[in-house]
C-alpha cells in the first residue's frame, strides 16, 4: 500500500495527469526482486495448456483477468524467454510485446485507465525447463520418465505460464489441460471435467480459492488418479503406478490429520484435498501445492501432516516476502511434531528437546529464523525446526489457551490473504495481552541460542 501510494505520487509530480506509467517490472521482494510486477492486480487465470510428453512440446494459452492500480501504459508478466511468446492481446485488441530474459513486457494499444479491469490473452509455446533454485533445487517445470513434476515454490510458475508471479498476488485459477489419453494431467482444486477426443484427453480443473503462483501445479504421468470423500473432504490422489503399492490407503490418511487440524487451527480452507505422488526421489522434497500438495514418495506421517498443516499457513495464509518464510516452515514444523505427538510416533517435548540440544555455536543458532539472510537459505533448519521451535517457547511463555487462539485468530484474519511477521507479533500481544517484543527479538531476529 505504502508503495502504491508513493507511485501515485510520484507520477503527479512528473507526468502530466492522464498520461500514466508503466507498471513497475518487480513486486520488490528483497529476495527476488524480479519477482511479480507493478501496476495491476491478476484475478484469474485461464491456462489452456496442450503438452506432449515425449517431445517436450507445451503449447499454452493465458487468458488473465486483472485490475489496474495506476494508470497503466505498459505492463510486465513473469515468463522465462525459453517459451516464445506468439500473440498479446489486451481486451481483445493486439498489443505490442517483448521478452526480456524472465520479463514479457506488454504495450496495450492504448493505455488503460486506473482501476480498470482488463483481460490480456497471451499465445505462446516451446520447450519448457525448469530452473536451479539458489540452494541448488530445480523448481518449475521439471520434467520425468513419463510427464512432469511440477512445483514452484519459490520462482518455477515462469517457467510454464506468463502470469504476476509474486506472492502477494493470488488469484483463483482454471486450468484445461490437453494430454495424450496415457497421461493423467492433475493440478489444484476440484476436477471438473475430462473429455477425450482421439488420442487426447482434455482435464479441467477448477481452483476457486485464491491462491499464489508457487502453489499452482500441472503434474502429467501415467498416474493412478481416485476422487474419493474421505470424512468431510474430496480428496483426489493421483499415484504414480511404481508408487501404488504402498499408496492404498493414502486418501483415506488424510481423513484425521485433517480433523486434528481443523479442530487445532479452524476448518480447512478449501473446497477440496488429495495428493500427487510422482516417482522423483532425486527431487529431493515435497511441496504444499495448494489443495494436493505434491511428494516424490509416498508421504510418510510427519510428510503428510507437514504439507497438509501448510494448506492453512503458507496457502490460505501467505507471507508477504520470502524472508518471513518461517511462517509457512516453523508452523508447518510445529504441526508435524503435533501430528507424531498425537499419533503416538514422538512425543512433542522429545521433537522440541531435539532440536533445541543444537550447540550454541551451530549455524542454528546463528541465523535469525525471520530473515535467514537470503535465497539460498530459504529452506534450511533454521526457518524450519528454529521457527517451529519460537512456537513452542510461545506457547510455554503464553499458555496453551491463548497460543491456539493466535493460531486460529492467524488462520481467520488472514485467510486468503497475505500477512507478515509484524502481523504475528502484533497478534501474539494482543491476544496475550502483555508486550512480547524482547521475546520475538531474541527467537526471531537475533542469532544466539534464547532460553527455553
Ligand atoms: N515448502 C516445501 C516444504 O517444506 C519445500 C520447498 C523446497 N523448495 C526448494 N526450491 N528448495 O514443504
Ligand atoms: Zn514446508
Amino acid at each position: 500500500m505504502k508503495r502504491l501510494l508513493a507511485l501515485a505520487a510520484a507520477a503527479l509530480l512528473t507526468v502530466s495527469a492522464s498520461a500514466g506509467s508503466p507498471g513497475d517490472p518487480g513486486a520488490g521482494d528483497p529476495y527476488f526482486p524480479g519477482q511479480g510486477n507493478g501496476g495491476y492486480d491478476a484475478g484469474h487465470y485461464d491456462l489452456a495448456l496442450d503438452y506432449n510428453p515425449g517431445s517436450n512440446a507445451l503449447n499454452g494459452v493465458a487468458t488473465i483477468s486483472a485490475r489496474t492500480t495506476q494508470e497503466l501504459t505498459r505492463f510486465n508478466l513473469d515468463l522465462v524467454d525459453t517459451l516464445k511468446v506468439r500473440s498479446v492481446t489486451v481486451d481483445g485488441a493486439a498489443a505490442s510485446f517483448s521478452q526480456q530474459g524472465t520479463e514479457l513486457v506488454v504495450t496495450p494499444a492504448a493505455a488503460l485507465a486506473a482501476g480498470a479491469g482488463f483481460t490480456t490473452v497471451v499465445s505462446y509455446g516451446g520447450r519448457p525447463t525448469h530452473v536451479l533454485d539458489p540452494d541448488g533445487s530445480r523448481d518449475g517445470w521439471i520434467r520425468t520418465s513419463d510427464g512432469v513434476f511440477n512445483a514452484n515454490e519459490p520462482q518455477g510458475a515462469m517457467t510454464w505460464y506468463p502470469g504476476n508471479h509474486h506472492m502477494t498476488d493470488k488469484a483463483t485459477y482454471r486450468f484445461a489441460v490437453t494430454v495424450p489419453s496415457t497421461r493423467v494431467a492433475v493440478a489444484n482444486g476440484d476436477l471438473t471435467s475430462r473429455n477425450t477426443g482421439g488420442d487426447r484427453t482434455t482435464y479441467v480443473w477448477d481452483a476457486r480459492e485464491p491462491m499464489a503462483s508457487y502453489l499452482t501445479t500441472v503434474s502429467i504421468g501415467k498416474f493412478i488418479l481416485t476422487d474419493t470423500k474421505v470424512g468431510n473432504f474430496r480428496t483426489i490422489v493421483a499415484v504414480d503406478p511404481k508408487l501404488a503399492k504402498d499408496a492404498t490407503t493414502l486418501a483415506q490418511r488424510h481423513g484425521p490429520v485433517l480433523d486434528y487440524f481443523s479442530s487445532l487451527f479452524g476448518p480447512y480452507p478449501f473446497s477440496s484435498t488429495g495428493a500427487i505422488v510422482d516417482h522423483e526421489p532425486n527431487v529431493g522434497y515435497a511441496l504444499e501445492t495448494q489443495t494436493r500438495p505434491i511428494y516424490p514418495v509416498v508421504p510418510s506421517e510427519s510428510l503428510l501432516a507437514h504439507e497438509l498443516a501448510h494448506q492453512w499457513f503458507g496457502d490460505s495464509v501467505t507471507p508477504s516476502r520470502w524472508q518471513e518464510i518461517w511462517l509457512n516452515e516453523g508452523f508447518a514444523t510445529y504441526a508435524e511434531w503435533l501430528w507424531q505427538d498425537k499419533i503416538g510416533q514422538r512425543t512433542l517435548q522429545a521433537s522440541a528437546d531435539g532440536a533445541y540440544a543444537r550447540p550454541e555455536t551451530d549455524e542454528f543458532w546463528q541465523t535469525p529464523t525471520a530473515d535467514p539472510g537470503g535465497p539460498a537459505a530459504l529452506f534450511h533448519d533454521p526457518v524450519y525446526d528454529r521457527g517451529a521451535l519460537t512456537l513452542h517457547a510461545l506457547r510455554g511463555m503464553v499458555g496453551d489457551t491463548a497460543f491456539f487462539t493466535i493460531l486460529r485468530t492467524w488462520a481467520t484474519d488472514h485467510k486468503y490473504g497475505n500477512a507478515d511477521t509484524a502481523a504475528f507479533i502484533e497478534l501474539s500481544e494482543r491476544v496475550a495481552g502483555r508486550d512480547l517484543s524482547g521475546f520475538f527479538d531474541a527467537w526471531l531476529f537475533k542469532p544466539g541460542k534464547p532460553a527455553l
